[in-house]
């Protein structure tokens, strides 16, 4: 139930949160008003509201009652102004009879010119009073005719005065306006603005409760109930390892409630990952053995349908509940920590730099192009001064604004393909990593942790590593191969065409590679190299930024210009093998082109690698 309520939560909460900011902002601009202002008090005379003594020798009720001529309700004493009256009443009607002579009295403009003048403290000038045939939002609430006296002062100060006998009904003024506005917002109620329980505020507060107790339901959900017993207390399950191919690799010890992913790394084998046990890498994947639990959230956003459905889950989301058993791919190299020393770097652009690693120990056949390594990035603190860059690439990094100082507080493990085969690279493991600058709208962002670290070393040092890992592979066969790139997915890729043509592949094979300029292209003469040397590859630079001539370029996007170059009129596209790998937005684009071109998923392998 948690994923439908997750996302019927989100939506829900869309709409509500508008009417959220409203109603707090509408009540902390309420809360900062100046009540008595608001009120009107700030230029009203108090005194003038204080009534003299009735006088001597007028008419008594009875006398006034007796001449009414209509039927009276209710009769009791009023001043019009410095006037004394009888205020008579009869179902909701009210009007007043002099208590001199006895006789009706109307309220004249002359009568309410000076009410006002009388109520009011202030420099501000009274307009002549205005008879209004009914009342505006402004003295709402009050039926039948009144009359209205603004004053020029600073606060554009209102009055309104029943017209039936005088009274001051209404003190308004700008802090009132801008009250009634807020409080219009507040209560939802965009005609009357008096209406608390109109049908949109019991909508909104319902959706509002709502929001809040699905929130406390998530929260909860949220937490497994063996996280709020202490680990030693937990019963311990067994947890059974074994490789892709089915062979039992080991048994661990865990405790119930910890993650996969948590114990086997406590247990000394640890799992590829980029970011920790974060759920949000997708590295950490592992097959459940038996019935896998429902995938959750996290699950679903890095693994296929089809891999769910094959029992895959992140080992990072994946609690030990019973003794279980599961299948990692990665065999000893999860427990197996490697070391090279750096034998060379290269800036092949600004951004982009080929390191080459001459490990201590031979490779094995494992390494194969597609594959990738989990570099162990020790804690460090460099100076930006550390970072070496060739002359000509200068102008590039003093555009960055990196801080002074770079840090990696703890060690931490990122992922790099081999972008040249093992074999011929003479036993040397070749990286091509780009440099993760951080955001350059913030000052002072952090750049990436690993590409920092990797920038930042010199032939000699040594490096850690595990690995190989990844299942992005050239499949066995000769069918027509498309390779499709850009960024660092140039390096996987690159690591395949290599080998693909060392090995005398005949097929077919394009390289469609998008950067967004000739400067940020890696390896270009290479490729044109191979591709006048192999007339079954073919080499095509897409270029988005700049409209570049030269022999092959062409502008645009990479997936589109593949779709226009090659697939819309190729004569088999269901007879062809695609290799992608680049930025998540340029891998997503090509994916989807290539699924609306009905080309089947089986016939399509990526590499994620989320920069
Ligand atoms: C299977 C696989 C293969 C890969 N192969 C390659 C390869 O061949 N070449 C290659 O270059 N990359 C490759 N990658 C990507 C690589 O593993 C790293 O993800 C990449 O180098 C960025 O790591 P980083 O440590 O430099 O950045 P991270 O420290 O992981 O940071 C990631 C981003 O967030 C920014 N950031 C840093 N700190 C913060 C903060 N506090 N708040 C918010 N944002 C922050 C960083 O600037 C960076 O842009 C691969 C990834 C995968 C999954
Ligand atoms: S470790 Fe990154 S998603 Fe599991």
């Amino acid at each position: 139930m948690t994923p439908w309520m997750r996302k019927l939560h989100k939506w829900v909460g869309l709409i509500i949160a508008l009417q959220f900011v409203l109603w707090t902002g509408s009540g902390l601009i309420m809360s900062l008003l100046d009540h008595d202002a608001v009120q009107g008090h700030t230029h009203r005379a108090h005194a003038a509201h204080k009534p003299p003594a009735w006088p001597d020798g007028l008419r008594s009720p009875a006398e006034v009652l007796a001449g009414a001529g209509r039927p009276v309700q209710t009769i009791d004493t009023h001043w019009l102004g410095d006037r004394p009256m009888y205020r008579l009443g009869h179902m909701g009607d009210v009007w007043l009879a002099s208590a001199e002579t006895g006789r009706p009295v109307t309220v004249s403009a002359a009568d309410v010119a000076s009410i006002a003048v009388a109520d009011y403290v202030g420099d501000g000038r009274p307009s002549p009073p205005r008879l209004l045939q009914e009342a505006t939002l402004e003295a709402r609430g009050h039926a039948g005719a009144i009359w209205r006296v603004d004053f020029s002062d600073d606060d554009a100060t209102t009055l309104y005065v029943s017209a039936q006998d005088g009274r001051i009904l209404e003190r308004r003024n700008d802090g009132w306006r801008l009250f009634d506005i807020v409080w219009m917002l507040h209560i939802m109620d965009y005609v009357g603005r008096q209406d608390f329980n109109n049908p949109l505020v019991v909508m909104a507060a319902s959706g509002g409760l709502w929001i809040a107790l699905s929130g406390m339901w998530l929260l909860v959900a949220s937490f497994r109930l063996s996280e709020f017993v202490p680990r030693r207390w937990r019963p311990q399950r067994e947890l059974t390892v074994f490789d892709a191919a089915g062979a039992k690799l080991r048994s661990v010890h865990a405790h119930a409630g910890d993650s996969v992913y948590l114990s086997l790394a406590t247990n000394g084998l640890q799992l590829p990952s980029n970011c920790g046990g974060g759920q949000s890498c997708g590295l950490c994947e592992v097959r459940v053995r038996g019935k896998a639990p429902p995938p959750t959230a996290a699950d679903r956003a890095h693994l296929t349908e089809s891999r769910l459905k094959l029992g895959y889950r992140l080992a990072c989301n994946l609690p030990v509940d019973a003794d279980s058993q599961v299948e990692v791919a990665g065999g000893a190299a999860l427990w197996t920590e490697r070391v090279a020393k750096v034998a060379s770097i290269t800036a092949i652009t600004p951004f982009l730099r080929q390191i080459v690693l001459e490990p201590e120990t031979a490779l094995g056949a494992e390494f194969q192009p597609g594959a990738y390594l989990q570099i162990h990035v020790p804690g460090y603190t460099l100076q930006r001064s550390d970072i070496d860059h060739p002359e000509d690439h200068r102008d590039d990094w003093k555009a960055l604004d990196l801080p002074q100082t770079l840090a990696c507080r703890e060690p931490v493990r990122r992922s790099y393909s081999l972008s040249m085969p093992v074999e011929k690279a003479g036993g040397h493991i070749t990286l091509l990593a780009r440099f993760s600058p951080g955001r350059q709208d913030r000052k002072g962002h952090p750049s990436g942790k690993g590409s920092t670290y990797l920038y930042s070393l010199k032939p000699g040092d040594t490096v850690r590593f595990s690995g190989p890992f990844g299942d992005f592979a050239l499949k066995p066969g000769t069918r027509e191969k498309v390779f499709i790139g850009g960024g660092a997915g140039m390096a996987p890729l690159r690591a395949m065409v290599h080998a693909r043509l060392d090995h005398g592949g005949s097929e077919r094979m394009h390289f469609w590679y998008g950067a967004r300029n000739l400067r940020e292209a890696p390896y270009i003469d290479e490729m044109a190299e191979l591709a006048a040397r192999h007339p079954n590859f073919t080499w095509h630079l897409v270029l988005s930024q700049e409209a570049e001539q030269g022999a092959g370029l062409i502008n645009g996007l990479v997936h589109e210009a593949t779709h226009d170059h090659l697939l819309r009129a190729h004569p088999d596209l269901a007879a062809c093998e695609f290799y992608l790998c680049g930025p998540p937005a340029m891998l997503a684009a090509t994916r989807q082109l290539l699924r609306t071109l009905g080309v089947s998923e089986e016939m399509v392998a990526f590499d994620d690698f989320k920069i």
